[in-house]
Formats: C-alpha cells, structure tokens, sequence
C-alpha cells in the first residue's frame, strides 16, 4: 500500500477543513495523536508499520470538519458521527479500506453494534472495532488529548475516569491497552503545544 505523505495528508485537511480555526484545531489534535502514537511506538515490543501509524493518527479526526455549519459551531450532539464521516471521507479520496478504518474504528475504545443499539447512537448499526495494532494503537493514543476549549492532555487515570460511565467494559478495554502500549510521557508533548494536562 502506498502511504501518503505528511504534506499530502496535511493538504486533505486544509481541502476539507471549513475554517482555518476547524484546521488548526482538528489538524493539531491529529499531530499530537501521532506525536504520541509514535512515542509509544518506539517503546513497544510489537511488531508495527510505523509509517501506517503515523498516517493514520493524522487521518484518524477529518470527519470532524463535516460537522461544522456554515457559522463556524461544530455541531457536539451528533459527534460520534465524525467517524463514519472521515471513512466517507477517505474512500471518496480513493484511499484504500485499510485507511478509511481509522477514522471508523477509534471512538472511544472502539464500538460493538450493541453499543450502537443500547445508546440509540447516530450511525449505522456495526461494530467499529481496532483490530490491527496500528489501529489499537491510533485509538489508544487518540485518549490522551482532547479537543476540548482551550484543549488539554489527559493523564492514563483521566483516560479511564471518562470511560467509566460506558461501563466497566470500557474501562477494562482500556486497562489491556494500558498494558499493551504502556503510559504516554506526555510532558514533550505538553511542552511542544502548550497545551495543559489534567
Ligand atoms: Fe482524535
């Protein structure tokens, strides 16, 4: 499979991107996501494409940009959207299946048609589950930094305090990443984009 550059992903952001505020902030987030996800890489024992990582992580939030109106508000109620949004996104673009499933499988710590069912959620009933390590690894990651106003660093034990009301399961799923990819140092990061941490 043949990747595209950083250029090439950071020219598809701008394409999509509504407001140069959408980009910054989306695009930004994406950056950070891959900063991490690469972090954790390097430390891990797994055998991973670093390159599908690295892409993947700045694709992962593109579908966010189809949630802006036309006054600049992104549109919160209907964010668990953005996922099949960006895969949308992406297959337009031609981009190969095994990309799209970034943007579709990183929610949370990843969907089951029966989370889709019990929480009456927005999209078509499917599970929107990582299943290869670059994509658990995009996931975990995504959990450390949150596009928040003004956006903020989330330590391991604030990752896991937002899944607990989704239920132990969540909570779990996320204690065997936790174990898989280890901690984030997230003070470069931290120092790099000056966002806070909580
Ligand atoms: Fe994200």
């Amino acid at each position: 499979m043949i990747l595209p550059t950083v250029d090439e992903v950071r020219a598809l952001h701008e394409r999509h991107a509504p407001s140069h505020e959408a980009l910054d902030l989306v695009f930004t987030h994406c950056q950070i996501i891959s900063d991490i996800a690469g972090q954790l890489g390097k430390r891990t024992d797994l055998t991973l494409d670093t390159d599908l990582v690295r892409v993947g992580a700045l694709l992962h939030d593109i579908g966010v940009y189809r949630l802006y109106d036309q006054a600049g508000r992104l549109d919160h109620g209907n964010y668990i959207r953005h996922g099949v949004l960006g895969h949308e996104i992406l297959r337009q673009e031609g981009f190969p299946e095994r990309l799209c499933r970034f943007c579709s499988c990183h929610t949370g710590v990843g969907l089951t048609r029966h989370d889709v069912r019990t929480q009456g959620l927005a999209i078509p009933e499917a599970d929107y589950l990582a299943e290869t390590v670059e994509e658990q690894l995009v996931m975990y990651a995504d959990k450390f930094h949150s596009k928040t106003t003004p956006p903020t660093f989330l330590t391991a034990d604030a990752c896991a305090a937002h899944l607990k009301p989704f239920g132990a399961a969540k909570v779990h799923a996320f204690d065997l990443l936790r174990a898989r990819f280890g901690e984030p140092d997230l003070t470069s990061v931290t120092a790099r984009y000056g966002h806070t941490q909580t």
